[in-house]
């Protein structure tokens, strides 16, 4: 599908590399399967450290795995059962570049509700009911929104993506991606090309 620039795009609501000032220390897990619970105590104490700051912990963590066999899109899919406007921090580990794209669903095409294998709730879209919106390479890390429509091309090598959700220490709501920027707006990458 042909990608054209478009102005919204420097502003975009999707996807924001960052530069963070914490560690992470990736446990790559063998023989992965395609989804799998990630144990937030893996997670290096610095990044914990440096979400309270602001006031954010993880509340969930993933690790998903795709090669290039699988010659598959994933599934057009938004985290959740209702488009929220959360946010994850996402750590991409891949040889070869690899792009999550996001999609807007079609009037009259809403997605429908089901459960991934690890028991979590997500909406599905097909991709003949909604239309690609924007597309991006996932750094270590990037901000990406997950309560829209998105899901990521084939890949070219093995991709690691571990994905953190992120809520309010104290209420346990989940970040919207207005709040995340708000707070990690310091530390963003410049990201006024897309596909990069
Ligand atoms: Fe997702």
């Amino acid at each position: 599908m042909p990608f054209e620039f478009d102005s919204h795009m420097l502003q975009n609501r999707y996807h924001l590399p960052l530069k963070v000032p914490a560690q992470f220390s990736p446990r790559f897990p063998s023989n992965p399967p395609p989804i799998a619970e990630y144990e937030i105590t893996w997670i290096d104490k610095s990044l914990h450290d440096w979400l309270l700051i602001y006031d954010f912990v993880i509340s969930h963590a993933e690790v998903f795995f795709r090669h290039p066999e699988d010659n598959d899109s994933g599934p057009i899919h938004v985290d959740g059962n209702n488009f929220d406007d959360h946010v994850k921090i996402n750590y991409v580990y891949s040889e070869k570049p690899s792009l999550m794209n996001w999609y807007l669903p079609k009037k009259g095409q809403p997605p429908e509700s089901r459960k991934t294998e690890i028991g979590t709730d997500y909406l599905f879209s097909k991709p003949e009911n909604c239309s690609l919106i924007f597309s991006a390479q996932i750094g270590q890390p990037s901000l990406i929104n997950s309560g829209l429509l998105h899901n990521i091309s084939p890949v070219l090598s093995p991709r690691f993506c571990f994905s953190f959700v992120l809520a309010n220490v104290k209420t346990t709501t989940l970040i919207s991606w207005d709040e995340a920027v708000k707070a990690f707006g310091l530390f963003a990458i410049d990201n006024s090309s897309p596909n990069k």
